[in-house]
Formats: structure tokens, sequence, C-alpha cells
């Protein structure tokens, strides 16, 4: 059951007891770093209508405009730095036994927080994929144009195809392997724990579903309640990078 109010002592102790630790972001855990959501007031998808800028067909009606789109959200993340949510869940995972963060950002902070086992299941905003030879190639160095015209836009290095950005877009599949390898350990871990997701995306539930069947405890890190609230057994209604740090700093000290 979830639950906001709750003995801050039990939380610690769950954090400090457990072996297999999953973690599960969203939007909101970069949200600190200056990087907009996607479903808030102020978020991507009110601004930008996904089936233009997140669909298949969209891409394929103006391939421009969209490139457009996730070079300027290229140069956003270029300027963010990761927050003390992100650097707090990059020191957890010595931390733990068996630890995976499995994020639903294409953003790099975690990365560059220095996490280590983790797994993007959406995409990365710094690759592009061909469409002719499925080549996947990190576009951060490449010396780009200011703003994309038909002519410019990126070809592939090897086969000379056009390329799209290596983001997941809605009607797409996830990567069949990085899911089975998110889902095992959704399914071995004894705490799941879910920071800044609206969870309006399917796979977070079936992630929790696993990790309850295992009898795993479920934090959720969020001020809003959202669909997976319900599977927390505790509900940290704050910022990320407000609480993630201070629970953190409270587990390292805690007495067995
Ligand atoms: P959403 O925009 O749907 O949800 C963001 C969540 O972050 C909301 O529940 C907020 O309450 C919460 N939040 C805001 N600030 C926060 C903070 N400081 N700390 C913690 N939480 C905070 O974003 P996602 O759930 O990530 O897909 O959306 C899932 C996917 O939908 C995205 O990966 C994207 C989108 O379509 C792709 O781009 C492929």
């Amino acid at each position: 059951m979830s639950n906001s109010i709750f003995l801050q002592k039990d939380l610690i102790e769950v954090f400090a007891k457990a072996k297999n630790v999953f973690v599960f972001t969203g939007a909101g855990a970069s949200k600190e770093s200056g990087l907009p959501t996607f479903r808030e007031i102020d978020g991507e998808w009110k601004r930008f209508d996904p089936m233009t800028f997140a669909t298949m067909e969209g891409f394929v009606h103006d391939p421009v405009l969209v490139w457009n789109m996730y070079r300027s959200r290229q140069k956003q993340i270029a300027q963010a730095q990761p927050n003390p949510g992100h650097i707090t869940l990059a020191c957890m995972e010595s931390f733990y036994s068996d630890f995976l963060l499995v994020t639903q950002n294409v953003d790099d902070l975690h990365e560059r927080a220095g996490s280590e086992k983790m797994v993007k299941i959406h995409g990365d905003a710094w690759q592009m994929r061909c469409l002719e030879c499925s080549g996947i190639f990190d576009v951060r160095d490449q010396d780009f144009p200011e703003e994309f015209v038909m002519e410019t836009l990126p070809k592939c290095p090897n086969c000379g195809g056009f390329c799209r950005p290596n983001i997941v877009w809605f009607g797409e599949y996830l990567c069949a392997e990085t899911l089975c390898l998110a889902t095992h350990h959704a399914s071995i871990c004894d705490l799941m724990i879910i920071v800044g997701t609206s969870g309006e995306v399917s796979n977070g539930y079936g992630f929790a579903e696993f990790a309850c069947d295992n009898g795993a405890k479920i934090v959720e890190i969020n001020p809003t309640e959202g669909l997976l609230t319900e599977y927390a057994d505790f509900w940290v209604a704050e910022p990320a990078g407000e609480a993630l740090p201070r629970i953190w700093g409270e587990v390292l000290s805690y007495e067995f």
C-alpha cells in the first residue's frame, strides 16, 4: 500500500538491509538538472506534439523538423550537469551485491554522475541509427550544422544511408535483450526504487509487478503521485535531488 507518511527509520532499514536493488528512473530524475519532463504542465509533450516528434510517421513527414528538435535537445543536455540525485544513485551501485539502474531517460546524466551498472531502455540522445544498415553511431563529436536542412541531414558513415535519432518512438518495440535483462533484475530484487516517473509508459508496471511477486519493498521518490505509487511501500513525496542524498546519508550511518 502506498504511504507518504511512514517512519523514516523503517525506510532507512529497507535500504540498509537490501541486497539486490533495482532502480527505475524517469524524466523527474533530471529535472533538477534543468531538463524538462514530458507530461507535467511545462513538459515536452505540452510544447511538442508527440505524433510529430516521436513517431516514425512524423519523422518521415518532416525529418528536418524532427532532427532539429533532437539537435536542440542535445544542446540542452550538453549544458546540464548531474544533480545530487544522479550522484547518489551512482554511489549506491557498489554497496549492493546485485544492482541495476534502468532509465527511461535519453540524456547521459546518470553516466556522467558515474553510474556503470545501468541500461537505457528508451534509447540515447547522443546516438543515431541508420535506416539502411541499422548501424548505431555516436554523434557527440559530429560536426553537425547549427540547423539542419534537407541536404545536411545526418548520413551513415558506413553505407551513406539516411539516419534517425536512436530513440524509441511511440509504437516501437524496446530492445528485447535490454528488456530481458531489466526484467530479470526486477524479478530478483528485494528493493525497487522508482525515481521521477509518471509511470504512464507501460514498462514500469511490469517491473513493479515482478518486484512485488518477489516480495521486494518498493520505494517511490516523486513529489507527485503517479501510476506506480499504488505499488509503493514508501512514497517519498520530495524532489529526488533532495531526498536521495538525505536518505543515503542516513543509510551509510545505519547501525546493524
Ligand atoms: P513524465 O513527464 O511522464 O513524468 C515525470 C515525473 O517526474 C512526474 O511524475 C513528476 O511528478 C516527476 N518529477 C518532477 N520533478 C521531480 C523531481 N525533482 N524529483 C522526482 N520526481 C520528479 O516522464 P517519464 O515518466 O520519464 O519517452 O516519461 C516516460 C517516457 O515518456 C519518456 O522516457 C519519454 C516519454 O514519451 C521517450 O522519449 C522515448
